[in-house]
């Protein structure tokens, strides 16, 4: 396998749950895409770098967010560097979600899936859209990314499955509700494969049209491994995630 990584070095500047980037990549990136990261260039474990979702895009200050959530090695490491650590950073990667943005736009995430919405919901409220975002979480603590989509100008509904905060029970039910009121034009959604499912069949009941954010393994992230193939749903082969995602319309890929 050759892979041809052409990384860019980007100092952590704050450390939260977000991590900045870089002046080129912040200028470039656009909602839908993706960067990858890694900061332990000197060490074999892990060997490759992560990919995340672009949160967030600051050309003028030069910094990009991502919000990780800790999942294994690669993201315990990245969760403990200080300000001031270098990482290595590729990107913006995959393709961005074509202009004009859907217009209701709706966003149905769980989790840190919130975190691959949250530029989105930046630059279609920007641009004068309306966006309605559901996001949901087992409980109250876990609604990852509620003040960033707070913050992007989306109205915010909560969904939580213990009834700690906002709607009590399933996001699906919730959105369900929005859109007896409210007609959307496109759902977007990330972060649970029944919400996948759930918007496929507001797509196929031509309700909105579908689209989701797939979040499969990756090792190169510029389409030369194959590493990331994904099977079409008309049998014509595989889709590759980093380069023809990771934003797929619902009726496109396979749910596993
Ligand atoms: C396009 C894309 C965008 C992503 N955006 C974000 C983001 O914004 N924020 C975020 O927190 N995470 C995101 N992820 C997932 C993130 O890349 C993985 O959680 C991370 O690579 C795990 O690395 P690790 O070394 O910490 O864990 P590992 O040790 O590699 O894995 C830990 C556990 O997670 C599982 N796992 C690892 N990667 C994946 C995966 N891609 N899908 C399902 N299970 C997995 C492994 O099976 C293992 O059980 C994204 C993934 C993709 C492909
Ligand atoms: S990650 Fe290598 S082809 Fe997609």
């Amino acid at each position: 396998m050759s892979c041809s990584y052409q990384y860019e070095t980007a100092p952590v500047v704050e450390n939260r749950e977000t991590l900045p980037g870089y002046r080129r990549i912040a200028a470039a990136a656009r909602p839908g895409q993706f960067v990858m990261l890694r900061g332990w260039e000197d060490q074999r474990d892990p060997i490759l770098p992560r990919p995340f979702d672009i949160a967030a895009a600051d050309p003028a200050a030069g910094t990009v967010m991502v919000i990780v959530k800790t999942a294994g090695r690669g993201t315990r490491l990245l969760a403990d560097y200080a300000p001031g650590t270098s990482l290595l950073t590729a990107g913006p990667l995959g393709k961005a979600i074509p202009e004009p943005y859907p217009d209701p736009l709706g966003l149905l995430v769980r989790g840190v899936g919130s975190a691959a919405v949250t530029f989105l919901a930046r630059r279609a409220a920007a641009a004068g859209g309306r966006v309605i975002a559901v996001l949901s979480a087992s409980t109250s603590s876990r609604l990852v990314g509620k003040e960033e989509l707070e913050e992007s100008g989306a109205e915010l509904h909560t969904a939580t499955d213990d009834g700690s905060e906002g709607f009590h029970g399933n996001g699906t039910e919730l959105l369900d509700s929005i859109m007896r009121g409210t007609a959307l034009s496109a759902v977007y959604t990330c972060g649970s494969k029944r919400f996948a499912r759930h918007v496929r069949s507001l797509d196929e009941a031509g309700r909105c049209a579908g689209f989701i954010f797939l979040e499969g393994y990756m090792a190169c992230g510029r389409g030369e491994c194959h590493g990331c193939a994904v099977r079409r749903r008309d049998d014509s082969g595989y889709a590759l995630v980093c380069r023809d995602g990771p934003v797929f319309h619902v009726s496109e890929v396979e749910i596993e």
